[in-house]
Parts: structure tokens; C-alpha cells; sequence
């Protein structure tokens, strides 16, 4: 979670970002990522999920469900993405939502809309939903034929609406790609007129539907080109739009080190990067599959590192953290990177190309006809302090 206006200035996700940073800092889970179901009703054609009709056999039961909720309320997760596959298609979506929010859970539900109608939105209202995230990713023809669903853009645009009426805020999603590359700009706008307080654009994930599919990223100047343009734009007194950029976490040094040429202080970031890092893999950020699986990232659904049907949320998060004692390799070492403490490359870009989630991010923005663009400041050289041996009792203790 790299939240580009929270973090180098103050943002309207500052509270959340602040709460998961405590507990982070203190060994827990920053926020979970679980994807309830595999099911779907739609068929994006990029899904990195593969997301279809099918439910997993082994899917968590209702039981499993409710009990792992429970869980994270004793261990005092401060935030819960409920995710799919689609996940207002599980049939007891509401009852672990509830749940969630009786446990004093902060819950965000990721949803591609088509299932909002006004009676939905203020029950997710009533039910602690300050944020929903959906995605749009162009025009209605393209949108429509990308989801495989006609009428799709225009039920989502529809949802976007009756929630911000209800006062539910709302992410847009995309994910950036050659198809959609020529829309950026103006999904960006769309964002601002539907007033959604934040867009998250993610990096193309060349798995599930889109494996094999590497030629369609953009390219790193496209990238910076982007970059600069949202630096601008957070720049702008006038505008309040947040952006989050998922699986290109290069861009993060890159945006700083921008700052940092205009004079701008980016000490806050950089100090909360020392702790977070721009991948968040490793630093408390947990992801659970729809049978249970823990992953480290919720991009690669076969990095599997234990299951909550074999250990509790508590030990997991122990593995996971030991996933942050490893130096990244190659580009992104120390030896070779001085961004690799407050950036670390994407560690999920490196298992699926090499199998070994240390080797080096190969879509690094900071590299062009294989130079370095970008002098260091001496700041990011500094050592960063490591949650490696975390307070785990449960409530809190700071
Ligand atoms: C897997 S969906 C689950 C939530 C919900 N069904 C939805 O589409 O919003 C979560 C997000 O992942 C994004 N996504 C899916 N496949 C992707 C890929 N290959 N690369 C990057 N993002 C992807 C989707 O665009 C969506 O915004
Ligand atoms: S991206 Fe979301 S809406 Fe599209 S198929 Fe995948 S899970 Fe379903
Ligand atoms: S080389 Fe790796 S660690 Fe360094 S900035 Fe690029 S992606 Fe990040």
C-alpha cells in the first residue's frame, strides 16, 4: 500500500494508512487481503484470478468462514479487504461482513459493482463499509468488452453513484495495460467527476488470463510519463484525487526522488518507507486464498505459505515477517540498488518469473536502455529499523 498523496503529504486515507502502519510496527497484520470466493459473474479478460462461474471444492465453509473473522478481531486486525472473485456472490457475503464489523473490523469490499443497488449500499453502510473498491478500465464499448458482460460499465457507473449518495466512499480501480493505456487520463478524470477519493492503477499481472501476456505492460516511459503527470496532480492545491499504485513499486523511489528535485521535503514518506516499504511483502501485509491459503501477495495465488486450516493468523504472520529478513538480489541488492530497503522490487514479479521471490524486479521504471535515470539522495541510503522480533499479544499495547 503506497498511497502517493498519504504518504508524501496528508491524504484522506492518512488514518488507515497510519493504523496499519502501527500495526505493523508492532508485528501484526497491517490489513488482510481475502479473496472469499473464486466464483464470479463476470469474465475479465485480463483477470489475474482467472475468476469464473466455478467455486473452489475446497472453499472455506460458512463455519471456517466465521471463525477465521473471529480470529482476526482477537488479534486485532485493524483492516479487512473483502475480495474474489466476486465476493457479493458467496452467499454468505453479508454474514461475514457482519461479523467483521462486530468484531470491531475496519472492512473495505472489493467488487466489481454489478451487485450494488441502493438497499446494498447502506447496508454496507451500516455495516462499517467507509470504502468500497471497484474498477473501471475505459469507455463503455471497451469496458463491456473487456468484463465479457454488456451493460456492465454502465451498472458500475450507476453503483459509484447511489454509493457516494449513501456516503460510501469509493476506490477506482484499473489495470493499466497497452488496451487500456489510451484511456488513463480520462479515467482518471472520471474518477474526480464520480467523485471517488482515491484510483489504484496496478501494474498489468501476467498471470491467470493474462499469463503469457508480457508484451501488453506498458513500457517504463509510459510509466514515468504517467508518474510525473500524477506528481503534478497531487502538486495541485486544487485537486484532491489519491492515487495508489500496485505492483510497480519502483515507482515510489522514482516519485521521491522527483519530489526531491523540486525541493519538496519528502522526510515523512521516506521515514514510513523505512518501516513499509513500497512492496508490501513481508511487512504484515497478509493475503488469504478462498480455501485458506496464506500468500504473501494476493497477485500470486500459488505462493502459498501455509493455510489457516493448519495455523493461526499469529504464526502466519510470523512467516511472513521472516520474508522481510532476506535481501532482495541481482538489480535490486544493496549492493546494487540504493532504493532496495524503502523499495525492494516486486517481490511477487520476481516469483512468477524466476520461482525465487528474491530475485530482482525486472520492470524496475528507474532503469532505461539498462542506465540507472535516476541520481540517489543520500536519504534512501539509510538502514531501515525491521519488525523482526513483533509484539503479538492481542488489543493493542502502543
Ligand atoms: C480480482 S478483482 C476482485 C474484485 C472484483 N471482482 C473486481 O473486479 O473489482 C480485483 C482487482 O484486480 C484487478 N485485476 C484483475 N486481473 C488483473 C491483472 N492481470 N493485473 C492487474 N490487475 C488485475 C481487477 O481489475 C480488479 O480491480
Ligand atoms: S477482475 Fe474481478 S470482476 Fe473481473 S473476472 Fe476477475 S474477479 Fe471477476
Ligand atoms: S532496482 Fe529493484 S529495489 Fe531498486 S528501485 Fe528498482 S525495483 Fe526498486
Amino acid at each position: 500500500m503506497a498511497h502517493v498523496r498519504s504518504l508524501f503529504f496528508s491524504g484522506p486515507l492518512s488514518e488507515i494508512e497510519d493504523k496499519a502502519f502501527k500495526a505493523a510496527s508492532l508485528g501484526r497484520p497491517s490489513d488482510i487481503i481475502w479473496n472469499i470466493t473464486n466464483r464470479c459473474n463476470l469474465l475479465c479478460e485480463h483477470c489475474y484470478m482467472a475468476a469464473d462461474g466455478h467455486r473452489r471444492p475446497d472453499e472455506l465453509s460458512h463455519e471456517e468462514a466465521i471463525a477465521l473473522v473471529r480470529q482476526m478481531g482477537e488479534i486485532g486486525v485493524p483492516m479487512l479487504f473483502l475480495s474474489g472473485g466476486e465476493p457479493m456472490v458467496r452467499p454468505d457475503f453479508w454474514e461475514i461482513l457482519e461479523e467483521a464489523h462486530r468484531q470491531g473490523i475496519r472492512p473495505t469490499v472489493s467488487t466489481n459493482c454489478t451487485l450494488i443497488d441502493r438497499e446494498a449500499a447502506r447496508r454496507l453502510k451500516a455495516n462499517g463499509v467507509r470504502w468500497i473498491a471497484t474498477s473501471l478500465y475505459g469507455p463503455d464499448e471497451f469496458h463491456d468488452a473487456m468484463v465479457r458482460v454488456p451493460g456492465t460499465r454502465q451498472r458500475v457507473v450507476d453503483a459509484i453513484r447511489v454509493l457516494r449518495e449513501e456516503g460510501v466512499g469509493v476506490v477506482l480501480k484499473t489495470a493499466l495495460s497497452k488496451e487500456t493505456w489510451p484511456y488513463i487520463y480520462d479515467l482518471i478524470q472520471t474518477a474526480k467527476d464520480l467523485d471517488c477519493g482515491l484510483i489504484y492503477i496496478c501494474d498489468l499481472i501476467t498471470s491467470g488470463r493474462s499469463e503469457g501476456e508480457e508484451d501488453t505492460r506498458v513500457t517504463n516511459d509510459q510509466w514515468r510519463e504517467l508518474a510525473d503527470w500524477i506528481l503534478d496532480d497531487v502538486l495541485d492545491p486544487d485537486q484532491k484525487l489519491e492515487y495508489d499504485i500496485g505492483a510497480l513499486p519502483s515507482i515510489i523511489p522514482y516519485m521521491a526522488e522527483r519530489l526531491l528535485e523540486r525541493g519538496i521535503d519528502v522526510t515523512k514518506g521516506l521515514e514510513r518507507l523505512k518501516i513499509m516499504s513500497a512492496c508490501p511483502v513481508g511487512k504484515g501485509h497478509m493475503n488469504i486464498n478462498s480455501a485458506g491459503g496464506i500468500m504473501p501477495c494476493q497477485f500470486a495465488q500459488d505462493w502459498v505459505v501455509g493455510t489457516v486450516r493448519e495455523m493461526s493468523l499469529t504464526e502466519a504472520v510470523q512467516v511472513l515477517y521472516q520474508l522481510d529478513l532476506e535481501d532482495s538480489k541481482g538489480a535490486c541488492s544493496p549492493e546494487e540498488c540504493e532504493y532496495t530497503r524503502i523499495c525492494r522490487g516486486c517481490r511477487t514479479k520476481a516469483w512468477q518469473q524466476f520461482g525465487d521471490p528474491f530475485a530482482e524486479d525486472t520492470t524496475c521504471i528507474l532503469q532505461r536502455d539498462g542506465e540507472r535515470t535516476l541520481a540517489a539522495h543520500e536519504s534512501m541510503r539509510e538502514p531501515r529499523p525491521s519488525p523482526a522480533a513483533p509484539c503479538m499479544a492481542p488489543g493493542s499495547c502502543g
